[in-house]
């Protein structure tokens, strides 16, 4: 399976100890949990450790259930320009009206933005609006949203996001819950590439950590986000990243 970064070349798709039978997983860390004032050395030491993705949390204070409010364009077009072309970004965007303002985050420079199915009217059209200024596009559902908000404009997304905990912070606990959904996604993508169509990804986030990666793993997830699992005052990235690499058989 090929993932494309923002300049079009391949990210790394194979294990390279994919011969054991290593599960195929992208990490990228949630930086909700890191230190704003030291971000730039974050990034650097992430890259460093080996991560190829950045996901970028964006709440505007109104949408998710606690009022959190984190950080918009502005900080994220910094981290494009420290982190370079060839590291791919998503925003996850957890904000009120994505419709109105997802071109800020493609002028940020992001590969992808990934809005909340819950809070956008005409998903086609920010599909299609996405598209057409040559930034993917994906979409995310909370806990309690079914698939089928999701499966009629799967052939047009090139990621789907399951939130295995409630929008609103890092920190949280996993829900179990989440396997029948994504297991439910796993199938509709396969179904929808033997017949020719996207390949598109399927991503998980929320409570993920080295206990649980191989679990997910298993239910088809291609791409975890890990927020503080990875960044946090147990472990450097790289000493955190390594321990969830061994639970994949990395
Ligand atoms: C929660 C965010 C997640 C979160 C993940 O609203 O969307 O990306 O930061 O953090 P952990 O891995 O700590 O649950
Ligand atoms: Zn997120």
């Amino acid at each position: 399976m090929m993932y494309l970064n923002s300049t079009g070349q391949g990210l790394r798709t194979e294990s390279p100890s994919l011969n054991t039978g290593a599960l195929l997983v992208i990490i990228t860390p949630s930086i909700l949990t890191a230190n704003y004032c030291e971000l730039g050395a974050t990034m650097d030491e992430a890259i460093a450790a080996g991560i190829e993705w950045i996901h970028l949390d964006v709440m505007d204070g109104n949408w998710v259930i606690n009022r959190t409010i984190t950080f918009g364009p502005a900080l994220i077009k910094s981290i494009r320009e420290r982190v370079g072309p060839d590291v791919f970004v998503d925003c996850h965007l957890m904000v009120t009206n994505a419709e109105e303002n997802w071109q800020q985050y493609v002028d940020a420079g992001v590969d992808l933005v990934i809005f909340h199915v819950e809070v956008v009217d005409d998903i086609p059209a920010l599909i299609n609006n996405l598209h057409s200024s040559g930034c993917q596009a994906g979409a995310v559902l909370n806990p309690a949203t079914p698939a089928s908000a999701i499966l009629p404009h799967l052939a047009n997304l090139d990621l789907v996001l399951v939130m295995s905990v409630v929008p609103g912070k890092g920190g949280q606990s996993f829900m179990e819950e989440m396997e029948g959904k994504t297991r439910e996604f796993r199938a509709a993508i396969d179904a929808q590439i033997a017949a020719g169509g996207r390949a598109t990804k399927l991503m998980i986030d929320g409570g993920i950590k080295a206990h649980n990666i191989a679990q997910v793993a298993d239910w088809g997830i291609e791409v975890a986000v890990v927020g503080s699992g990875l960044i946090n005052d147990k472990g450097t990235i790289a000493e955190n990243l390594a321990e969830i690499k061994q639970a994949l058989g990395a």
